[in-house]
């Protein structure tokens, strides 16, 4: 059950979402050790990176070498893209360690925050195919002469930018565009003023798969092996990224791959909390904050209890 992605070639299909407040260089690593073949960063913006803000390339940390992980890039053009990534060379080339270790690069066409779309980027320009080839071409261009042990880029997106998109079908000639330069494509099967209690649309990646020669990686709704069975069954997904359920419990990779329990015992939660402390000292406090209340739930569950926030509140849940 390996995949491959471009010039990556991963143990199994299992990708750990990007996500916001969570995805931190520690609970990445925590999750690739229950299983997920490639993690990524949360969304980073482009705008920042060119800017040199300190708190965005801070969120870049790969300083973890074993974990194969992925940036997750938002951006707004073509010229913005290209001028971050050659900033991250710059900086990686200075030997800086955050930048050392990016082995793809995600570009984000799904985040349904109103200041995202205000400024033409995310699912703001799922419609727009001419800006959007140009972008997925640009990036292509610059794997081929990155320094960066960069091996395949690919997009996330979602159906449309609302239901009349959805209705219109625009992420199908996104396929198309993705076939001719990405090395991968996910599709989050709701539209970007659906809420996440909504179900995912599986049907749509179905579509999806039909037209792609590239590997399309199903999102949305994917909790258990059964759902991921369902999953390639009824849509030939290549693969699943998963986003709440790994939130939940990070050993849902292990139930994923087959290799154990996605509920963990109390002693793995407390060396996993353990492990996590030790491995997140550079990491900005709004991680170590959600994965102290994250853990604790974790705890309260095996005793039965399922209450308080399941989620971080970020722009990205609608
Ligand atoms: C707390 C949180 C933060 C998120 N942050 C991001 C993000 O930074 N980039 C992104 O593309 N999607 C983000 N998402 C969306 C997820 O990656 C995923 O598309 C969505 O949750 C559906 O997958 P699921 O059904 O497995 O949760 C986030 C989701 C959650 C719950």
């Amino acid at each position: 059950m390996s995949l491959r992605l471009g010039a990556l070639e991963l143990a199994n299909p299992f990708l750990l979402a990007p996500m916001e407040s969570v995805t931190d260089v520690a609970y990445r690593r925590l999750c690739w050790e229950q299983g997920a073949a490639l993690t990524f960063t949360e969304m980073i913006r482009a705008r920042g990176i060119v800017r040199n803000n300190k708190s965005t390339l801070d969120l870049i940390d790969t300083t973890d070498p074993e974990v194969p992980t992925g940036l997750q890039l938002m951006v707004a053009n073509e010229r913005e893209l290209i001028e971050a990534l050659g900033k991250l060379e710059k900086l990686a080339a200075s030997s800086h360690p955050h930048f050392q270790n990016l082995i793809a690069v995600d570009l984000n066409f799904g985040c349904p925050s109103p200041e995202v779309i205000k400024i033409g980027a995310g699912p703001a320009l799922l419609k727009r195919k001419t800006r959007l080839g140009l972008i997925f071409e640009a990036l292509a261009q610059w794997k081929k002469t990155t320094t960066l042990p960069v091996k395949a880029v690919g997009a996330k997106i979602r159906l449309g930018l609302n239901r009349p998109e959805q209705d219109a079908k625009v992420y199908l000639p996104i396929v198309e565009l993705a076939n001719a330069s990405l090395d991968w494509l996910t599709i989050h099967a709701r539209h970007a003023r659906a809420q996440s209690g909504d179900p995912a649309t599986w049907s749509a990646i179905a579509e999806a798969t039909q037209r792609a020669t590239i590997p399309i990686i199903g999102n949305g709704d994917v909790f258990t092996r059964d759902d991921f069975e369902r999953l390639t069954k009824t849509t030939r997904a290549s693969g699943a990224l998963i986003a709440r359920a790994a939130i939940r419990s990070p050993w849902v990779f292990r139930g994923l791959t087959g290799k154990g329990s996605h509920t963990p015992t109390l002693e793995e939660i407390d060396a996993a909390e353990r492990h996590y402390l030790a491995r997140s000292t550079d990491t900005r406090p709004k991680f170590r904050q959600w994965h102290a209340e994250g853990f604790e739930r974790m705890r309260r569950r095996l005793k039965g209890d399922d209450s308080g926030p399941q989620m971080p509140a970020t722009e990205h849940m609608s």
